[in-house]
């Protein structure tokens, strides 16, 4: 019997809706809590040109083929693979995707849980009359008490949980159109400030000028994860998205679009940052606490700055919520579409089995240091095995995908919407997911573990 669930799937409202809903997606919790964090352990300058590399020669095509794939084959990720090639072992891409989802989302509620911590911590004035080192002391005190961050991440996933619930259209679309842009002025302000700080240029410099004595396998792996995690890509979050996306809109630029936009914003997120860093003497290679540790330091040295630091962290929480949504609907759509489930009990199912997998990710840098391998605790496992592997190697198979198994007229009739749009640049774009994208992804991992270099 044919799935119900596959007629009335839903779809988003307009042209800003989509590019909304994907930027709302890409601009998260990656641009302002983990490009500087990851940035400021790599070296900086050079991390960032090669991040850049990585953005413009694999990330905006990648973005798009995963557009094309959800808009053509009107599936959840999993579902497209297989319906654009039945009996053929790629559907297993797409599962794939669904497992990083679990495994994003759960290291993923638990910082969306600090920032939470943080916006009460803003309306309860917790970080006036703090020195540097108090706040970094607050912060850390804040972990190992980590049932409190439990309590906020759970509060997080309730709140992913209930917009997925709400649907495509009514949920995600609403939020993000209103709110990025308003994010986006924030951080504005706040780089003028850091900017403006004693000692700036040290920070703009540690951003900008690249050393590139400090790159090797590593730093190159970091910048490719950085910029696939950045951009949503290589889970199929996008294939998802791109199913909701109408017949009507055009896909590249969407992708250019939304590609810029979170690029953008990761780079301003650097300029607010690093001249703090420098300005109140914050390690920049301190790790994942690093922003959670400096801006409320810009806060406490502005006019209004109580007021902004509610404003700030209340946005950052939305940003994050309207990145989480679009990595947990990856697993309700795959549930409601493959398996039948109701879109309720799909939603449920995925958020309770995902915070459970998240609360101990919490744990893990707190109450239950024994939750690790090697000296890496869990949560920084499920952040490597991401950012470093799942989503570079699923962009691989995707590109290889698109490149190769999907037929180039269907390509081009999707990318065109069936002959409507002029395509000057396909054949740059087929070159880049044919040879480019996968050489250059499989020469980047052969690197960073020593196989090569
Ligand atoms: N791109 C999001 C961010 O930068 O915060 C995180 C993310 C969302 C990663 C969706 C992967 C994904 F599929």
């Amino acid at each position: 019997m044919a799935n119900p669930n596959l007629s009335d799937r839903g779809g988003f409202g307009s042209k800003f809706g989509i590019i909304a809903a994907a930027a709302g997606s890409a601009i998260g919790l990656g641009n302002i809590w983990r490009f500087p964090y990851v940035a400021g352990q790599n070296g900086g300058g050079a991390f960032l040109l090669i991040n850049l590399a990585c953005i413009v020669l694999i990330g905006i095509s990648l973005m798009l083929s995963e557009f094309v794939i959800g808009r053509r084959a009107q599936r959840n990720a999993y579902g497209s693979f297989k319906k654009i090639a039945p009996g053929t072992p790629w559907y297993l891409v797409g599962f794939m995707g669904v497992v990083a989802a679990f495994v994003i989302l759960s290291f993923y509620s638990t910082v969306a849980g600090w920032t939470m911590e943080y916006v009460y911590q803003s309306f309860a004035n917790g970080f006036a009359g703090k020195s540097p080192d108090g706040l970094k002391f607050m912060f850390e005190e804040f972990m190992g008490d980590s049932w409190r961050a439990v309590i906020w991440q759970v509060v997080f996933m309730i709140l992913t949980a209930g917009i997925v619930l709400a649907g495509v259209k009514k949920g995600i679309e609403k939020y993000a159109k209103l709110l990025m842009p308003i994010l986006l002025v924030l951080i504005l302000i706040l780089c003028i400030r850091a900017i403006t700080l004693p000692g700036a240029v040290d920070g703009l410099e540690f951003l900008f000028k690249p050393d590139f004595s400090k790159v090797n396998g590593r730093v190159i792996l970091e910048a490719l994860g950085q910029a696939f995690f950045s951009l949503s890509i290589g889970m199929g979050a996008l294939i998802t998205y791109g199913s909701y996306i109408s017949k009507k809109d055009n896909l590249t630029s969407s992708a250019v679009i939304v590609s810029f936009a979170d690029t953008l914003i990761a780079i301003l997120a650097g300029v607010a940052i690093f001249p703090a860093v420098f300005a109140f003497g914050i390690n920049p290679a301190e790790g994942p606490e690093l922003v959670f540790i400096t801006l409320p330091n810009i806060f406490l040295q502005m006019p209004g700055g109580y007021y902004f630091s509610i404003f700030f962290f209340v946005l950052l929480a939305v940003a994050a919520l309207t990145s989480s949504i679009s990595v947990l609907e990856v697993v309700v759509a795959y549930f409601v579409e493959e398996t039948g489930l109701s879109r309720k009990n799909a939603t449920w199912i995925a958020a309770v089995s995902i915070t459970a997998i998240g609360v101990l990710c919490t744990l893990s840098q707190g109450l239950v240091p024994w939750l690790n391998i090697g000296g890496m605790n869990l949560f920084d496992i499920m952040d490597f095995s991401s950012a470093k592997i799942l989503l570079p190697f699923g962009g691989f198979l995707i590109v290889l995908f698109i490149g190769w198994v999907m037929k180039p007229a269907d390509v081009r009739a999707e990318i065109s919407n069936d002959g409507k749009l002029k395509l000057p640049l396909f054949k740059v774009y087929l070159i880049i997911v044919r040879f480019v994208a996968p050489v250059a992804i499989a020469l980047v991992f052969l690197y960073s573990i020593g196989v090569i270099g």
